[in-house]
């Protein structure tokens, strides 16, 4: 009795490391290893495996053996027959004896015959195969008593559910990483037809050909020279690349009028922000900011913009950033009652602006990124794409922009760029 004590102590023992084993996910393989050794050492059994079902070869892969020897098959096919009779037997212990008439068995019993190995554990958890434990004899020759062979399925039970973990594991992770990828595509969809609808808002506009995808371009440049992340950037984007849509229920005239327009035909075009509010407001968008990067991009930090007059403070980051592309582009392209203005001007003109219709650090990052484009410091050439090699590389640009850096104070209160 006394005897049978110490015994059972010592197997609940080894159970309860088995457990914790089990309850390690950091390492999978080390974590069967363990639970091998435990099991054999706990009954003092000379050899076994723990082998993993694969449902889609059909086979049962050894994850680990000991004392089995190298020429033991590291892979066994199973049929169909043999799966069903594990299912109909669950994690339950097999003889060597009821295993014969198992079609595997008979493949394979060269090997196990020659290893002795003894009993078969069919790892069955909710109705799934997903492994099978195989034991060699005991040491001390004796045949498995049915005390063993309960703490043996007690064993095999937390070895299956190890690999059932790690199965389910496996699987979470495919379909995340599936998942993913077919958010990528969404993304990139999205984005794709954002672009092609920022052409088509272009296409109204036979002067400003190209304005909205400039727009998204340096708002994009903007947002990542403040460091924003990448998904904060593309959404920054795709407000610049959108913020004109309101411009598709303009009339086509008062767009492309060769001329000053009048009091009443401004009136009429300076509805767009808030068309275009309310044409993106109700879009489902990845990037919640994009409906107000359209409403309040002609705000000014002064409080002389439109629709609202809002200040500073009140007016929308995005719809910020997006005011300072917007203007310029303006500034910087053919308009039909005016070319285009050489760089210095421009860059003055934003120095002079900040702080009155933009906000000073926006004017400050959009310089930087310019300066780190003109000077090589990046080997990104986005403004020279929409604006062509000669334009930057106007004489003088350079000092300029160190000029604009250095003189330029960061007075608005939202300083999110870092100043270095
Ligand atoms: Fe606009």
């Amino acid at each position: 009795m006394a005897e049978n004590q110490q015994k059972l102590i010592h197997t609940f023992g080894a159970l309860a490391e088995l457990g914790s084993e089990v309850a390690d996910k950091r390492n999978f393989q080390d974590m069967i290893r363990t639970s091998l050794h435990l099991l054999l050492g706990s009954l003092a059994i000379m050899r076994g495996g723990v082998a993993r079902y694969s449902r889609f070869g059909h086979e049962l892969n050894m994850l680990v053996v000991r004392g089995l020897g190298e020429d033991f098959p590291l892979s066994l096919s199973l049929c169909y027959e043999d799966e069903r009779q594990f299912l109909i037997n669950g994690l339950n212990v097999i003889e060597v004896n009821q295993a014969k008439v198992l079609p595997f068995y008979q493949v394979y019993h060269r090997s196990l015959e020659k290893k002795r190995v003894e009993l078969l554990v069919p790892l069955v958890v909710r109705d799934e195969i997903v492994g099978v434990v195989f034991l060699g004899e005991k040491a001390n020759g004796e045949p498995y008593s049915s005390y063993d062979k309960e703490i043996i399925c007690a064993m095999a039970r937390h070895i299956g559910v190890g690999i059932a973990q790690r199965n389910l594991m496996a699987e979470l992770e495919r379909r995340n990483e599936e998942n993913r990828r077919l958010f990528d595509n969404l993304r990139m969809t999205y984005k794709d037809t954002v672009k092609a609808f920022a052409t088509a808002i272009d296409c109204k506009d036979k002067y400003t050909e190209g304005h909205s995808v400039r727009v998204g371009r340096y708002t994009e440049i903007i947002a990542a020279e403040l460091g924003w992340e990448t998904e904060e950037t593309e959404g920054a984007a795709i407000g610049g690349y959108l913020h004109d849509v309101g411009k598709l229920t303009v009339e086509s005239k008062i767009i492309n009028a060769p001329y000053r327009i009048n009091a009443k035909e401004s009136a009429e075009l300076n509805k767009h922000p808030a068309v275009g509010y309310e044409i993106l407001l109700p879009i489902h968008h990845p990037y919640t900011d994009v409906p107000l990067a359209a409403k309040y991009h002609h705000e000014r930090l002064d409080g002389r913009g439109y629709p609202d007059g809002l200040e500073d403070k009140e007016i929308p980051y995005i719809a910020k950033i997006v005011n300072l592309a917007d203007s310029f582009d303006a500034m910087t392209t053919d308009r039909p009652y005016k070319r285009r203005r050489p760089a210095n001007e421009v860059i003055e003109d934003l120095q002079r602006n900040a702080g009155k219709q933009f906000a000073p650090e926006l004017v400050t990052a959009f310089c930087r990124a310019m300066l780190k484009e003109v000077t090589g410091e990046t080997k990104q050439k986005k403004f020279r794409r929409s604006l062509g090699k000669d334009y930057m590389e106007a004489e003088g640009i350079v000092p300029l922009l160190q000029n604009a850096l250095n003189g330029i104070s960061p007075t608005s209160s939202l300083t999110l760029v870092s100043l270095d």
